[in-house]
């Protein structure tokens, strides 16, 4: 019999509060959403007392820009976003215990009182700094206000406050060439003053508490990246920003400021914990003040250093509060090979996937979960979603259901019949159903929820495969009192899945507990909008609860009653998934000419550089010329030493090209060649010469020519 995992009983379970400047995609559910529900309703299902509690985060500059880009006001945005953003996760069925908003009235006060706080225990260090400064838009410029070059990893486009690609958080005063997202302006320094962190007061404690305390437990990504920081040294983070938009500052001299949005979201979650026990009659207070209460961040691993670091210094210092037991954040997903992006419009969108995808909620949610970037970075592609749930969902999941309804329709009118003699396969597939409770319980409590998704499948493959070996289709010609037993046991799976599934496939759980008639509150012939209500109900009462997989022996009684079949999926065809890749392709296209139009690519326009004089220009001698011959270098991943025609000569040209083109591609390929440039040898090998390339909207390298796709004015040549 499975052991259940002894644990506390109260859990405080936090989801990132989305940003309100977009809608939800499938790397946000991927990455927090789907996995946070699966954890939250398991624990409900084992009898934990849970708050599973998010909201959405509507303060920074990621919502004054957007405001600025639309020409409306923050406050559109916010409320445009909050609106689209809560309706989806509610018809997706995820069952927020609480969504708040941060700009909601009890949030100011939590957060402000927590600033107080600190304030006056002298938490805080005060200083007067020059900051950048934008003399055009007369603004201060932070977080995403500015771009620059990270100082750590080179990145080109790193914000004020983070550099999305190594991780780092930063001051904006750091980056290398910093320019204004709002004019584009080079930002000068003016003085301001600001309220500061000083987060090498608590290197000790981190190290205490996260390098000794959570070595083991914590997933390798998270704990690596807080040791990094840890061992790095940590500095004073400012917790303010001159800025119009965001909670005021609530001390002397803070007129005109804000608190910085990352000190003011994760009280957030405090805030929207107030929110609900205020509504259902609760303390708030042991769920985030008792040490018996295990409290756990999901999270994206962008902000593994605000939930692990910043947080909970803030929390520590405050001094009433619990830390994280676990902060189990996820790696990143990207879509058909490129990465998700909301301003490029690169995304599934859970809000259209809802409409065009109706009633399959978890088709999606298992395909994000069997596919989920847990431990490296993903990729979401439409045929794999259509695999998932043609190969999986319909044939193993879907077809065992229907065959165990149907056949006990057929035989017996829809009643569980008696079990006669068990043989030993019968006795086998029972015990192994008992043993599921505890195989996917254990891979939930370690976060591995892929693996959990799998093993609830393999339940499924059990079921079916006892069919496909018993076939009472055939022995019922034969012998009745076998099939009885044979539909006995099939039916216990049945059962079983319906239990197990519900972390899962909510809906399908749902529909099932319907079939087999388990005593769920009315849903009948219920529509997927209506189950997500039912499903968020709390008064719901389920007759079996996860352990009575493993204990009880017979979990549907000989006699009781079940409901008609009904499909829990349906197949997804070739021309519905045809239909998403032209709807991305178009976007791809869309870019392309954007990018084209506007002159920019992907990449930044690159700064024009100093002047040069007509004769110091007449000195460069570019030419046509062809490529004859192409080959790697050996042991050089970028070099292809190529063979060029330039009209004068063969020569010789190392070119850093080898990452974007295949030698044979590129035979014959008629080149812009700077043919008077001093030779220089590249790993021995001398050069003469250069060919010209630029980089398409895509990043790819190309060839000089005007004509090529994605080629932009105002590219460099290099
Ligand atoms: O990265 C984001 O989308 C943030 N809005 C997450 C905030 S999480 C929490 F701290 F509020
Ligand atoms: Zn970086």
């Amino acid at each position: 019999m499975a052991e259940e995992v002894k644990s506390p009983a109260r859990y405080t379970i936090t989801a990132a509060l989305p940003y309100t400047n977009g809608p939800i995609h499938i790397g946000h559910l991927a990455g927090v959403y789907v996995p946070a529900d699966i954890y939250a309703r398991y624990q409900r299902l084992i009898g934990k007392d849970v708050a599973f509690v998010c909201g959405s985060d509507e303060h920074g500059v990621a919502i004054s820009m957007k405001a600025k880009k639309e020409g409306v006001t923050p406050k559109d945005v916010i409320d445009k976003y909050h609106a689209i953003i809560k309706k989806s996760f509610v018809d997706f069925g995820i069952t927020f215990d609480n969504y708040s908003r941060t700009s909601a009235q009890i949030h100011h006060k939590t957060a402000s009182e927590f600033f107080i706080k600190l304030y006056e225990q002298g938490d805080f260090i005060e200083e007067t700094t020059a900051q950048l400064y934008d003399e055009e838009a007369e603004q201060f410029l932070a977080d995403r206000f500015v771009v620059g070059t990270c100082p750590k990893c080179g990145h080109e486009e790193a914000y004020g406050d983070q550099c999305e690609n190594c991780g780092s958080t930063l001051n904006a005063t750091d980056l290398i060439n910093p320019k204004s997202t709002i004019t584009g302006a080079v930002p000068t320094l003016k003085e301001t003053k600001h309220w500061f962190l000083p987060l090498d007061r608590y290197e000790d404690f981190l190290k205490k508490w996260i390098l000794e305390g959570h070595k083991k437990d914590w997933k390798p990504n998270v704990y690596g990246q807080c040791k990094s920081w840890i061992d790095g040294g940590l500095e004073p983070r400012a917790v303010t920003r001159d800025l119009d938009w965001g909670i005021p500052v609530p001390v002397k001299d803070g007129e005109g400021k804000v608190l910085y949005v990352w000190f003011d979201a994760p009280i957030g979650y405090i805030s929207s914990t107030k929110e609900w026990a205020k509504r259902e009659g609760k303390d708030w207070e042991p769920y985030w003040k008792d040490k018996d209460t295990k409290l756990l961040h999901f999270i994206g691993k962008d902000n593994i250093v605000f939930h692990c670091i910043i947080f909970p210094s803030i929390l520590k210092a405050h001094g009433d509060y619990i830390l994280p037991e676990n902060v189990p954040a996820n790696e990143f997903l990207n879509l058909e090979g490129n990465k998700l992006s909301t301003s490029k419009n690169w995304a599934v969108w859970l809000h259209e996937y809802l409409e065009e995808f109706p009633d399959m909620q978890d088709v999606l949610r298992y395909t994000l979960t069997a596919n989920a970037p847990e431990t490296k970075d993903n990729d979401f592609t439409w045929k794999d979603f259509q695999a998932r749930n043609n190969n999986e969902l319909v044939a193993i999941f879907g077809n065992f259901i229907n065959r165990v309804v149907v056949l006990t329709h057929k035989y017996y009118n829809g009643q569980v019949p008696a079990a006669g003699n068990l043989l030993q396969v019968d006795k086998e597939t029972l015990a192994e159903l008992t043993k599921y409770p505890g195989i996917i319980s254990s891979s939930i409590e370690r976060y591995r929820f892929r693996e959990a998704s799998q093993e609830l499948m393999n339940l499924a493959r059990l079921g079916n495969k006892y069919l496909a070996d018993e076939e009472p289709w055939k022995v019922i010609k034969e012998n009745e009192e076998r099939v009885k037993t044979i539909m006995f046991v099939a039916l216990q799976i049945a059962t079983g899945l319906a239990v197990l599934s519900e972390p899962f496939l909510p809906f399908t759980s749902s529909k099932l507990k319907q079939i087999l008639r388990l005593g769920e509150e009315g849903s009948d012939g219920a529509n997927s909008q209506q189950i997500a209500a039912t499903l968020n109900n709390e008064s719901r009462k389920d007759l079996l609860k996860w352990s009575d997989v493993s204990n009880e022996e017979t979990l549907l009684s000989p006699g009781h009653q079940i409901g008609e079949a009904e499909l829990l999926y349906r197949k997804i065809e070739d021309k519905e998934i045809q239909a998403q890749l032209d709807k991305l392709e178009a976007t791809k296209k869309a870019n392309t000419s954007t990018a084209l139009s506007t002159g920019t690519t992907n990449k930044e326009l690159m700064p024009q550089k100093d002047t040069i004089t007509f004769d110091e220009f007449t000195k460069l001698d570019i030419r046509v010329g062809t490529i004859i011959e192409a080959e790697k270098m050996a042991k050089a991943k970028k070099l292809l030493v190529l063979k060029v025609d330039t009209g004068l000569d063969t020569r010789t040209i190392v070119s850093g090209i080898a990452e974007s083109f295949i030698p044979e591609e590129i035979i014959g390929k008629k080149v812009t060649v700077l043919v008077n440039l001093a030779p220089r040898a590249l790993r021995g090998v001398e050069s003469e010469g250069m060919i010209l390339m630029t980089e398409n909207s895509e990043g790819k390298l190309v060839f000089v020519n005007p004509d090529e796709d994605g080629v932009g004015n105002g590219l460099t040549i290099n």
